[in-house]
């Protein structure tokens, strides 16, 4: 299956019922496999968690910590991309030319590289012990 239909597959069990917007993620480790997550939001709003976070949770769980490409799927009208919080956890682990493909339930495709979507990322050579 490519990295779009696994997040498209992994989407169907995101936990979306406060907004009812299904968000899947799917990333692909520097050994090639692939990780997966899915949104889980929580009655408790503010700790409802992104797709994105899910899954590369996921790969940091199975022991890798180098992402090469990235996958998100969401219903809407055009791609989204991820929030904030969610480029900073990928510019974490993956490289600033990995690509991110946004995708749209009805086949719109977009991508965008880690370096477009978070220019000027803090990182770890910024901290005094990096
Ligand atoms: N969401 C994601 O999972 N990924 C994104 O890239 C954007 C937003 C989720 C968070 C929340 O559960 C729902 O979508 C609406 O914001």
């Amino acid at each position: 299956m490519s990295l779009v239909d696994e997040a498209k597959a992994v989407r169907e069990n995101a936990h979306a019922p406060y907004s009812g917007f299904r968000v899947g993620a799917a990333v692909r480790g520097a050994s090639g496999r692939i990780y997966l997550g899915c949104n889980v939001e929580n009655a408790a709003y503010p700790e409802g968690t992104c797709a994105e976070t899910g899954a590369v949770a996921a790969m940091v769980a199975a022991g890798e910590t180098e992402l090469t490409e990235v996958a998100i799927i969401a219903d809407s009208p055009e791609p989204i991309s991820p929030c904030g919080g969610c480029r900073q956890r990928l510019a974490e682990l993956g490289g600033p030319d990995v690509t991110i493909l946004m995708a749209t339930l009805d086949g719109q495709r977009k991508t965008a590289t880690l370096r477009e979507l978070l220019p000027g990322a803090f990182a770890r050579a910024s901290l005094p012990r990096g």
